[in-house]
């Protein structure tokens, strides 16, 4: 099922100007529409050295995992410690890219098209949940993340790379700066306060580790 429920409620901002927030169907839209290139978004992960990130934070994922927003299945080579891998994207076209990327690793992925918003699995389904640079993109992400907590088990853990607002002061600033170009874009809230948003979920991560000038955060929440 996808939800067709706007943003959680505040417009974002950049600068003065408002952005007026797409909806689940228009995020859907613009990623079907950017799928076939979205691939070459790898060589911007490698040279930002976020494949790094991935593979050291994402990469100790174990058991059953479920990939939420698994685009073109990017995180896939770092599954090393799982049991098994469900992998959900809102939208068909993501999917597709996501299971070229599976075949020619040659690897067991499950792939589901699926709102992050409204999962479609069964409570405490999976040992790890993990996520990677999507919550940015989720219209209400406050619902994404307890979907997240439902279908963790009890004592498994919830692994997200993020990106959001640095906490440089010049980079930020940038980031006001360029919000409705990355918006109209990619649907990606860049400069985003994702502490600020996991405190709205009632979430509170056991740790949470910055990089790339603030930018990017590591974060694990206990189930
Ligand atoms: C910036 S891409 C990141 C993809 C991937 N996780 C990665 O690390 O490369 C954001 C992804 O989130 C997906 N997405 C956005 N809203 C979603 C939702 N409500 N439910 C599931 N996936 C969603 C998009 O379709 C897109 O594939």
């Amino acid at each position: 099922m996808i939800s067709s429920r706007k943003a959680n409620s505040v417009p974002y901002t950049a600068g003065k100007a408002v952005i007026e927030p797409m909806d689940t169907q228009q995020v859907r839209r613009r990623y079907d529409e950017m799928a076939d290139n979205w691939r070459l978004l790898g060589i911007v992960d490698s040279l930002m050295l976020i494949n790094r990130l991935r593979k050291k934070h994402i990469g100790t994922a174990s058991g059953a995992v479920l990939d939420v927003a698994c685009g073109t299945g990017e995180n896939f080579p770092y599954f090393r410690y799982s049991s098994s891998i469900t992998a959900v994207d809102l939208s068909a076209e993501m999917i597709d890219e996501a299971r070229r990327r599976r075949d020619q690793l040659g690897i067991a992925v499950d792939l589901v098209v699926g709102d992050a918003q409204a999962l479609p699995f069964g409570d405490d389904t999976f040992d790890t949940v993990v996520s990677a640079l999507s919550t940015c993109t989720i219209p209400d992400y406050v619902s994404a993340f307890h979907e997240m907590t439902r279908v963790v088990r009890r004592g498994g853990r919830i692994l997200l790379l993020e990106h959001g607002r640095s906490s440089v002061g010049w980079v930020a600033r940038r980031q006001d700066h360029h919000l409705d170009r990355v918006y109209a874009r990619s649907a990606c809230r860049n400069n985003r306060d994702v502490g600020a948003e996991l405190t709205e979920a009632g979430l509170a991560p056991v740790s949470s580790v910055r990089s790339h000038l603030g930018t990017v955060n590591r974060i694990t929440i206990q189930g």
